[in-house]
């Protein structure tokens, strides 16, 4: 049984995974002790890590009327994310590990969310899905893949400022809307009219500092839509922007979504892949969701969608990818840093 630790920003998540099936996957979300913020506080979320952890292992092991020797192996996220935040989950995965005498497994978080397509009872077996044209859309990062097997990845583009639900979450506080800001947007966007305002899509081109291994049509860029909505917003009246707000809103989720959906195409033409696939937070969203349907149809694609409980941040899939064989050994367990700039290649 691996028993995954998670806290890379701001969900504590334990979880036990007995030969790939999950056991127990338990989250502690401190969205409402953000809320009043804004945004993410690192010093708030460390503490609640501190705070939290503890208790949530007790839990998990009793839900799964599992006991502490039941643990063969502990996986952790080492990394990106929060330094502080990672720290909490590193620390407490190597005293365990330490004390328990198991083997300890780092594994990257954006792994982990890549690895959330092959999970649940409708998941495709890697081998029937790969080649897969995937896209990770989360809170921090936002990449197009193409995922040859696991832990065989190709990066074709990624966001070169804004993750797209960093923009969602910016766009909702301009609106006044709080955090998080993907689902308020979504909610707010359902009564509005998506093209009652022209925001920009963000075009990238390669410019001299360009990384050169990823296409600048697979790429993404949110930070000029962001500044499109502010000034948008400053112009109107606050009575205005009231009653306008299903319209932004609706208007503002479709630019960010559009881009996203425009590059994925420029990937389908590019590497041909057998499906397409969405994993991470802004996978949720129901309106992404049925346009990302609607372009696997135009190419005749299958497309996986994470299941919705391994969507946003969680330690099922943390568990489940070390369960897999994808988790590095660490020897020297007392030495494991966290490394919150990890990418995925
Ligand atoms: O995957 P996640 O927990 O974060 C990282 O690992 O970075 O995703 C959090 C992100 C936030 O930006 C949140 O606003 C967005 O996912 N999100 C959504 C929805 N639910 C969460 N965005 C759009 N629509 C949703 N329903």
């Amino acid at each position: 049984m691996v028993l995954g630790i998670e806290s890379s920003c701001d969900e504590t998540a334990v979880a036990l995974v007995e030969r790939g099936t999950v056991l127990v996957n338990t989250v502690f979300s401190q969205i409402e002790l953000h809320k009043a913020f804004g945004g993410v506080v690192p010093e708030i979320a460390s503490r609640s890590h501190v705070e939290v952890l503890p208790g949530l292992l007790k839990k998990a092991l009793a839900a799964a009327g599992k006991s502490w020797c039941d643990i063969a192996t502990v996986a952790v996220t080492y990394g990106p994310g929060l330094a502080s935040s990672l720290l909490v989950g590193v620390s407490a995965a190597k005293s365990l590990a330490t004390y328990l005498e198991v083997p300890l497994l780092k594994v990257n978080h954006l792994e982990g969310h890549l690895y959330s397509v092959f999970m649940g009872t409708e998941a495709p077996a890697p081998a029937d899905a790969c080649p897969t044209l995937l896209l990770l859309v989360t809170g921090g990062n936002t990449m197009l893949v193409l995922v040859e097997g696991i832990g065989h990845y190709r990066m074709l583009g990624q966001t070169l400022d804004d993750a797209a639900g960093e923009a969602l979450d910016k766009g909702a506080k301009l609106l006044g809307l709080p955090y998080p800001g993907g689902p308020e947007i979504e909610r707010v966007a359902e009564n509005g009219n998506p093209t009652a305002i022209d925001f920009p899509r963000g075009r990238v081109t390669a410019a001299s500092h360009f990384p050169k291994e990823l296409d600048p049509a697979c790429c993404f860029s949110f930070s000029g839509l962001k500044t499109s909505l502010l000034y948008h917003v400053e112009k109107l009246s606050p009575h205005e922007v009231e009653k306008q707000k299903p319209d932004i809103a609706a208007s503002y989720q479709e630019a960010v979504f559009d881009a996203l959906i425009k590059r994925t195409e420029k990937g389908i033409q590019k590497t041909r892949p057998r499906s397409l696939s969405c994993v991470g937070g802004v996978a949720k969203n129901q309106r992404l969701r049925k346009m990302l349907e609607e372009l696997g149809k135009r190419y005749h694609l299958p497309l996986y969608l994470a299941p919705l409980e391994y969507c946003t941040d969680n330690a099922a899939m943390i568990a489940a990818l070390a369960s897999a064989g994808r988790g590095v050994e660490v020897k020297d367990k007392p030495g494991l840093e966290v490394d919150p700039s990890l990418s995925l290649l």
